[in-house]
């Protein structure tokens, strides 16, 4: 069943805050699927990276649609201490996790080494990052366009970026593509 992305929102807004957490989200997350027609207004592409699309934002939680072109690829980064729910909307996307030796940074001399992941995660597969060390990397790898749906909880606007051979984490400021399916500014992801 496809469900209107107005009602994923109003279901959120539902949840009480000390029950927005992995166990409750994850229960009305898994599996679902959006009905495409009510996600078109706040999906927009850009040449050879992805987008960040903002649909609702409070204080307790944002909803993003996060758009990828073919071969386009998030940066290594944490979730800044905050729970990060990623659903698979349309496409397939590669998700890498990592772990650090050295801290979450920022920093140098930081080392990351691989943590598993799923080498293409299809239509419905939701994953959870959490936790101070919660590192990973989303990239659409594939030929054909992907769209994710996010729920960061709380909502963040820094995170700290990983560079595998330099051994340095960075902090980066996260901005957006669009808001309420308004394009709003051509960010710089990296
Ligand atoms: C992002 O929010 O820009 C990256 C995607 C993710 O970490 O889930």
């Amino acid at each position: 069943m496809q469900v209107a992305v107005e009602r994923v929102v109003e279901t959120l807004r539902g949840v009480p805050p000390p029950q927005f957490g992995p166990q409750e989200i994850c229960a009305r997350l898994q599996g679902m699927l959006l009905d495409p027609g009510t996600l078109a207004p706040y999906l927009h592409f850009a040449p050879r990276r992805y987008t960040r699309n903002l649909i609702y934002r409070d204080d307790l939680f944002e909803l993003i649609a996060l758009c990828w072109e073919p071969h386009s690829e998030s940066p290594i980064h944490n979730h800044a201490g905050q729970l990060c729910w990623l659903s698979i909307q349309r496409g397939g996307l590669r998700l890498e996790n990592f772990l650090s030796l050295d801290g979450p940074g920022p920093g140098e001399n930081i080392r990351l080494v691989p943590n598993g992941g799923i080498p293409r995660a299809g239509p419905g597969c939701l994953d959870l990052q959490q936790g101070d060390n919660a590192i990973h990397r989303v990239a659409n790898p594939f030929d054909e366009r992907a769209v994710s749906l996010h729920v960061y909880s709380r909502p963040f606007d820094t995170c700290i970026y990983y560079d595998l051979e330099a051994q340095t984490a960075r902090e980066m400021r996260l901005q957006y593509h669009s808001i309420g399916g308004g394009i709003c500014r051509e960010e710089q992801l990296q």
